[in-house]
C-alpha cells in the first residue's frame, strides 16, 4: 500500500532574495536582504556600498533563468514549487500608493510558468524581504503602520494572482523574530534592555497582520488556503534531569507560542509569566484579540533541518536551522554544525498534529553541504540522497501514525545563496549552480546524482526510495 496521498505535493522551495538576483531591476526597491554582506548575522549596510560584494544582488539569477530552472524542476516531476514574492518588486519602499507594474508582470509570468509545468505554486508572502524603508525608517514590525502596508501588499497580490495560486503563507519562519529579529521581524533594536519588548511587540503586530490577511483572503479568494510558517527543527532535553526536561519544554514553547496564537487563535497563558518577568508590555488594540481569534490559519507549514539538545541554564539561541544547543552524541553533524535527525522529523510531525490537528506542510528540509564536480564531470552527492531518503521514511512513518501531511517541498532544489551565511559553498541543490562565495562562476546549472533519484521518488509517489 502506498501511504502517501495521491495528491501529495512533492516539490521544492526557494525564496526570492536567495535566488532571483536582478537587484533594482524593473523598479525593484531595496529590501533588508540587499544590505547583508554575509548572511543574517553578518555585517549589514543600510545603503549598499560601492565595491562591496553583496551575495543577494545577483544570487543565482533566477529572475532571468526561471524558465530553464523550472524545466529542470519539471524534469524531477515536481508537483509543487514554493517561492516568495519580493515585497520590494511590488512596493519598492513599502509605502507607494500604486504597485510597481513591472514587478507584478514578473510574477504574472513566473506563476504562469510554474502552472504551465503542472506544478502548484505555493507562495510565501514575506520571506526575510521587508523593504528597507519600512525596516529602518519606519522602525520595522514594532511599528503598527506596517500592518496596513502589509495588508495592502497582500490585497494587490491576491487580486492579481488569486486565480492561479491556492496555497499561500504569510511570514516565513515567523518564530525567528525571536532568534533572528533583524531578518524575520525587521527589528533592528540596539538597546539590549528593550530588545525583548521590541521582538514581542513586532510579533504581536505580525499576528494582527496575519489575521487580517486571512480575513482578506476569505473575502477575495475564498478557495485559497492561507498557512503560517515556522522554523521547527527539534530540541531534546540533554539529560533526563527534570531541570533539563522542563527548560527544554520552555524553549520549545518559545517557538510554539507563535503557532499557538495563529492556529489556536489566542495568546497562551504561559506567556503571561514570561511577559511579566521580562518586562514586556504589549500594546494591543481593542479589536486585535478578536481578529486573532476569528482568523486563524488553514494549515501549518514548517522547516525542519536538524535537532539539538538543551541543557538547563544554557541560553536560548539559534540560527536559520532552528535552536542550537548542546550537541547530541548520537547524531552525525554536517560541516556547518547541523545535526542530522530524521526521527526528529517524525517526532515533530506528531507533536504538531497532536497539538493543532490542522494539515501540515513540510515547507523546508534539506542538506546543506559542499559539493564537488568529480573527474567524470558529475556530482556524486550520495549524502544528500541518504539524508532525503531517511527524512522521507520518517514522513512515511508519521503518515502511518495518523498525521495529516499534504506536502514536502525540499529546500533549495537548485543551489542558492545561504540565508544564514550568504555563502554559495553551502549547497542544498539537486542542481548545481556554478558560482562561488566570491560571486565568480558561469551560473551554469548541472544535475547532481540526487536529481534523478528525487525524480524517481516523486514518480513513484514516495515508494521507490532506492
Ligand atoms: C530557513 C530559511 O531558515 O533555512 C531559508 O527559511 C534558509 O531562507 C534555510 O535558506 C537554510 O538556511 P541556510 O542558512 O543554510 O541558508
Amino acid at each position: 500500500m502506498n501511504i502517501f496521498p495521491d495528491d501529495f505535493l512533492w516539490g521544492g522551495a526557494i525564496s526570492a532574495h536567495q535566488a532571483e538576483g536582478a537587484f533594482l531591476e524593473n523598479g525593484k526597491g531595496i529590501s533588508i536582504a540587499d544590505g547583508l554582506r554575509n548572511g543574517m548575522r553578518g555585517v549589514y549596510d543600510v545603503e549598499p556600498l560601492d565595491g562591496i560584494y553583496y551575495p543577494f544582488h545577483e544570487a543565482v539569477d533566477f529572475f532571468h533563468r526561471y524558465e530553464e530552472d523550472l524545466d529542470l524542476m519539471q524534469g524531477m516531476n515536481f508537483k509543487a514549487f514554493r517561492t516568495s514574492i519580493s515585497w520590494t518588486r511590488i512596493y519598492p519602499s513599502g509605502i507607494e500608493e500604486k504597485p510597481n507594474e513591472a514587478g507584478l508582470v514578473f510574477y504574472d509570468n513566473l506563476i504562469k510558468a510554474i502552472k504551465r509545468r503542472g506544478m502548484e505554486p505555493i507562495i510565501t508572502i514575506s520571506h526575510y524581504e521587508t523593504p528597507k524603508y519600512l525596516a529602518i525608517d519606519k522602525g520595522g514590525w514594532e511599528n503598527r503602520e506596517l500592518i496596513d502596508l502589509f495588508v495592502k501588499f497582500c490585497k494587490t497580490i491576491f487580486e492579481r494572482y488569486g486565480v492561479d495560486v491556492k496555497y499561500w503563507m504569510t511570514f516565513n519562519e515567523i518564530n525567528n523574530v525571536r532568534r533572528l529579529p533583524r531578518s524575520a521581524g525587521a527589528v533592528f533594536e540596539k538597546d539590549k534592555n528593550r530588545l525583548k519588548q521590541a521582538i514581542y511587540q513586532a510579533s504581536h503586530n505580525m499576528f494582527v497582520a496575519n489575521a487580517l490577511t486571512v480575513k482578506l483572503a476569505r473575502d477575495l479568494i475564498p478557495e485559497a488556503k492561507i498557512g503560517t510558517m515556522l522554523s521547527l527543527s527539534n530540541v531534546y532535553p540533554n539529560t533526563c534531569n527534570p531541570k533539563d526536561v522542563f527548560e527544554t519544554m520552555q524553549l520549545r514553547r518559545s517557538s510554539l507560542f507563535y503557532s499557538d496564537v495563529m492556529i489556536r487563535g489566542c495568546y497562551p497563558t504561559y506567556m503571561n509569566r514570561f511577559f511579566e518577568e521580562n518586562n514586556v508590555k504589549l500594546s494591543i488594540e481593542s479589536n486585535d484579540l478578536e481578529l486573532i481569534k476569528r482568523y486563524t490559519n488553514d494549515y501549518l507549514a514548517f522547516s525542519y533541518y536538524r535537532s539539538t539538545t538543551h541543557r538547563f541554564g544554557s541560553p536560548f539561541v539559534g540560527d536559520t536551522g532552528g535552536d542550537q544547543g548542546t550537541p547530541n552524541p548520537y547524531l552525525e553533524t554536517t560541516a556547518w554544525g547541523w545535526q542530522i535527525d530524521p526521527i526528529g522529523l517524525r517526532f515533530t510531525l506528531n507533536e504538531l498534529y497532536d497539538r493543532y490537528q490542522v494539515p501540515l506542510l513540510i515547507a523546508e528540509n534539506g542538506l546543506g553541504q559542499e559539493d564537488f564536480i568529480s573527474d567524470d564531470g558529475k556530482i556524486h552527492d550520495t549524502n544528500r540522497i541518504e539524508y532525503v531518503r531517511e527524512h522521507i521514511r520518517a514522513i512515511e512513518e508519521a503518515l502511518k501514525d495518523g498525521v495529516k501531511i499534504f506536502g514536502y517541498t525540499y529546500w533549495g532544489p537548485l543551489d542558492i545563496v545561504s540565508a544564514g551565511t550568504g555563502e554559495m559553498r553551502k549547497r542544498y541543490g539537486f542542481i548545481y549552480v556554478d558560482k562561488d562565495n566570491e560571486g565568480k562562476g558561469t551560473l551554469k546549472r548541472i544535475k547532481k546524482d540526487s536529481y534523478d533519484w528525487f525524480g524517481k521518488v516523486i514518480a513513484s509517489n514516495g515508494k521507490d526510495l532506492d
